[in-house]
């Protein structure tokens, strides 16, 4: 059948082939973050759109070129979140929320940006975030770090993906490092692509991040940021790094690595993958010591990440991850409409003591629904039939392993069941 609407570009829909992978891995998440005491937070998808311009920077790709935007009836400018951290923030500010002192905070949901679509690149996509706010310490900065590399394991990613590090140092260090850079690509200006070109006014430190292999060689012989910080700068960096060595956590320094939004200081860090090409990205976050003060909140400091989950579904898929059975425990097979009732009543007690229950509804020959029973992956049908309706009781069959079938009293459904199943 040929559809009248199609998807946007650059969306996707998710059956449930697929939503079963989500559930899995969402799972996996939820238990994640309560393990480490995080707490959940909910910001809506519809922000000002100045929230973003002001904290995300104006001149980065996600706030440029990528944010989707609106006018409503009232001509208010609004935005669709690109991004979580900075709703979280708004939201934190908003109901004074640290009064009591530091938060760990935990988002999930949609994100929006108008993207070239490719494998791993969407224009509507789900991220899976925490931010640790009013945490000045290293010790925060590990932690984090030594939490992504925790779900990896819980997700048996581990040798699949690798830890880059780098620092920004603070403000005054970035402004000073960035005239020296200019300097430097202006120099080397001819050889400058277009994207690098645009961005050597507004926002040069992402030149350094261009994938562009033309300009691998001029970006490597650049002036590095990690030589400009200063003494208190290098200390943090240096802590961090002797903390992830003692809690062995493999990492590589990238001195190229700036991150694409303006909020940034001191630690960033990326999760990369080599399994998918240029989208190879599935988690990355650094601090934000300021952001919080900018928006209206008091002096202190974040930090947090931001995990891809469409990125992570494609990596378990392409490793062949997932290999979910069917989870159906019984199917209902019933002989007429009395019949169809009172399964229905049976089926209600099975899935009140947790059982999923799948009932065939329809008018079909009872042969065809056992059939239907058996290529639906369930473990055991239950019959109701005329004989069954008569007496009072139930049949059970065995759709998997050769126990056959038995028919028991409908009051002892429960208890034959809990011996029956194990
Ligand atoms: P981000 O690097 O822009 O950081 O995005 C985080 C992750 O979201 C990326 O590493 C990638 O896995 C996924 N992602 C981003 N854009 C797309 C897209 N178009 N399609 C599919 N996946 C995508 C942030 O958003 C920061 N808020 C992270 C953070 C939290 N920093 C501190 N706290």
């Amino acid at each position: 059948m040929m559809s009248k609407y199609k998807l946007l570009t650059g969306m996707q829909d998710f059956l449930p082939e697929d939503t079963k992978n989500w559930q899995y891995i969402e799972n996996i998440f939820y238990e994640w973050v309560d393990s480490y005491a995080y707490e959940s937070i909910r910001t809506p998808i519809l922000e000002a759109k100045q929230l973003f311009v002001r904290s995300v920077g104006e001149t980065t790709d996600v706030i440029g070129k990528e944010m989707y935007t609106f006018q409503d009836i009232s001509s208010e400018e609004i935005a669709l979140r690109p991004e979580g951290t900075v709703s979280t923030l708004r939201a934190v500010i908003e109901h004074n929320y640290l009064y009591s002192g530091p938060k760990k905070l935990w988002y999930y949901g949609p994100m929006f940006r108008r993207e070239r679509p490719q494998k791993g690149r969407y224009r509507q996509f789900h991220q899976f975030g925490v931010e640790a706010l009013g945490f000045s310490g290293v010790d925060i900065d590990a932690e984090i770090i030594l939490m992504s590399f925790d779900l990896w394991k819980r997700l048996g990613l581990e040798s699949n993906v690798q830890l880059e590090i780098n620092t920004l140092g603070n403000g005054e260090e970035r402004r000073n490092y960035r005239q020296y850079l200019v300097k430097y690509l202006e120099k080397h200006k001819h050889l400058l692509d277009e994207d690098s070109l645009r961005r050597l006014d507004s926002n040069p430190l992402r030149i350094l991040d261009t994938k562009n292999p033309e300009l691998q060689e001029i970006c490597n012989q650049a002036p590095r940021l990690v030589d400009f910080i200063g003494e208190e700068s290098k200390l943090f960096y240096d802590s961090l790094k002797m903390i992830l060595t003692e809690l062995e956590i493999p990492f590589h320094e990238n001195h190229r690595l700036v991150r694409g939004l303006d909020y940034y200081n001191h630690t960033v860090f990326e999760w990369t993958t080599k399994q998918l090409g240029s989208q190879g990205t599935v988690c990355a976050g650094g601090r934000y010591n300021g952001l919080i003060q900018e928006l209206g909140g008091s002096d202190v400091s974040g930090i947090g990440f931001a995990i891809g989950m469409e990125r992570i579904i494609l990596l378990m898929r392409t490793l062949g991850c997932f290999d979910f059975k069917n989870e159906i425990d019984f199917y209902v097979v019933s002989q007429n409409e009395k019949c169809l009732i009172k399964a229905m009543k049976y089926a209600t007690i099975l899935r009140s003591h947790h059982y999923s229950v799948y009932t065939y509804l329809g008018e079909q020959k009872i042969g065809t629904q056992f059939k239907k029973a058996n290529s639906s992956g369930a473990r055991y049908a239950m019959v109701i039939g005329e004989s069954e309706l008569e007496h009072n009781t139930i049949t059970f069959k065995d759709l998997r392993s050769g126990k056959g079938q038995r028919t028991i009293e409908s009051e002892n459904m429960i208890c034959f069941l809990q011996e029956w199943v194990k």
